[in-house]
């Protein structure tokens, strides 16, 4: 660790997929601030979902602002929401809101990518079979679709690097977001031009490759302005699980993470690249040294909750898990499948949809809230059984991690103990240790993560819930099984 009588603060922006936190950081990671701004969704269609770029850019500049000790700030990270498209026409204009990584319209477009790259061969250089939830069937989608639109494009950029190139007007792209987009070559960690040739798309619409810890830029005059921020160096960030993992410290391929946000993902990093046959979990590159990790995703898992609170119940999310607490696990015989935006793992059905089955005359709140709870829960199982190897530390994390209900239905599903930590920043905290490390604060990411992060609490399976559980996942697993070819037409 550097010394000198100056603390040099960091701030870790995390731009979510409902709202942008700020956090700003001392050097050994305590939380000196934090701010926020909220955003929604906009959904014009069903399996629609799209942002609007510039309101995640006004969002992130009043966080910004809002920041009181400015003089002290060194660095910025950024951690970002995955997969999501924004198009820039020449002079930098937004051509169309993003398309963000839950939308599901592109079937048509991932089955496209399938048939001209082959399913051998997409896998081997992207890690991953094609997906709709990945940038290029979204990019593909506005060529197919909005052709005007993608003729205007000179651009294309991923949500946290549209922010970055607003904050430092440079382009670039790190390799963990990257790999997000089927766009890259993952074992030769760059731009795959023979994905890019086959659909035509010019290579300069890309920005410069880079690592998450290097320094994309300073902020620009204008943005020094408009925050009040001097002299800060911007990195080029993560994506959002990979920057999770390295604010829970998982850079070690025996731990594995649980994080429960609008998505909910089970991630765990690997010693050598391994891509699943089919898709059964998902392959990336990991913000630490350009490692690899693994991970599993179900598309609703905060989304239902805030769902269930905002169009349902009017409720706060604290009387919500009271009300859920009231009720015996297993919600007496009430389940949920939280397919409100179709699924990825394990059943990549973008058609699925939630489904509440065995409702009663006597079906309280309660019990609809904590079989929510239960149905993102099976779902996180269905992932964690999918990330190979015996794992020693299963950390949790997110919004949902709050909750110590949420926490012990997690553990005794999964039968697992399962660790908090004291810096429960997750994403924001991983941002900010990329700037404290590109700041010079830390050798490595390794080292501040050893440094920074402290075990909190476990929480251990309740004993009597885990054979319940088990029998429980197993209706859960019957009730998609027996609708999934409904969902096809409605
Ligand atoms: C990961 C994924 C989500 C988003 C939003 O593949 O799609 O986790 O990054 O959090």
């Amino acid at each position: 660790m550097k010394s000198g009588d100056r603390m040099d603060f960091y701030i870790g922006l995390d731009l979510g997929t409902s709202s942008v936190k700020g956090v700003v950081f001392d050097n050994k990671g305590n939380v000196v601030e934090t701010y926020l701004e909220e955003y929604d969704i906009i959904s014009k269609k069903s399996g629609y979902a799209e942002e609007n770029p510039l309101v995640w850019f006004n969002q992130t500049i009043k966080v910004l602002a809002s920041i009181k000790d400015k003089s002290k700030i060194k660095g910025i990270g950024i951690s970002g929401q995955m997969h999501g498209l924004v198009i820039l026409d020449k002079d930098d204009n937004v051509l169309r809101d993003s398309i963000i990584w839950c939308d599901n319209r592109t079937d048509v477009e991932a089955k496209l990518i399938e048939e001209k790259i082959g399913f051998k061969r997409l896998k081997e250089i992207t890690g991953n079979i094609a997906m709709p939830a990945f940038t290029l069937a979204k990019l593909l989608w506005v060529k197919n679709n909005e052709p005007k639109i993608y003729n205007k494009i000179a651009k294309v950029m991923l949500p946290k690097d549209y922010i970055v190139y607003m904050l430092t007007k440079n382009h670039c792209a790190d390799y963990s977001d990257i790999s997000g987009t089927q766009i890259l070559d993952i074992t030769n960690y760059d731009y795959s031009n023979e994905i890019l040739e086959s659909f035509n798309i010019p290579r300069n619409w890309f920005g410069k490759l880079v690592d998450s810890k290097d320094i994309a830029g300073y902020l620009t005059a204008d943005i020094e302005q408009l925050t009040g921020l001097e002299n800060v160096f911007v990195c080029a960030g993560a994506g959002d699980q990979a920057a999770g993992a390295i604010g829970n410290g998982i850079i070690s391929s025996d731990d594995a993470s649980i994080v429960l946000g609008s998505s909910g993902v089970v991630y765990s990093p690997i010693d050598e690249l391994y891509i699943a046959p089919n898709g059964e979990v998902q392959t990336f590159v990991s913000a630490n040294e350009k490692k690899y990790h693994v991970m599993g995703v179900t598309n609703g898992c905060g989304t239902s909750l805030k769902w269930l609170r905002d169009e349902m119940f009017n409720i706060g999310y604290n009387e919500m898990t009271s009300l859920a607490g009231e009720i015996s696990a297993g919600s007496n015989s009430l389940y949920y499948l939280p397919y409100l935006m179709g699924e990825r793992t394990p059943i990549l059905d973008t058609y699925a949809k939630g489904v509440f089955f065995g409702i009663k005359n006597t079906t309280s709140k309660g019990e609809m809230i904590r079989a929510v709870m239960e149905g993102v829960g099976y779902s996180i199982k269905d992932c964690f059984k999918l990330i190979k190897g015996k794992k020693t530390n299963v950390l949790i994390s997110g919004g949902g991690a709050k909750s110590k209900l949420y926490r012990e239905i997690i553990a005794s599903m999964i039968n697992h103990p399962i660790i908090q930590i004291k810096q429960d920043e997750g994403a924001a905290l991983g941002a900010a240790i990329l700037a404290m490390v590109a700041g010079g604060e830390y050798k490595s990411i390794s080292e501040a993560c050893k440094a920074i992060i402290q075990i909190d609490s476990v929480t251990k399976p309740i004993k009597e819930w885990v054979d319940l559980y088990e029998k429980c996942y197993n209706i859960y697993k019957k009730i998609y099984i027996n609708t999934k070819e409904i969902f096809k037409e409605i």
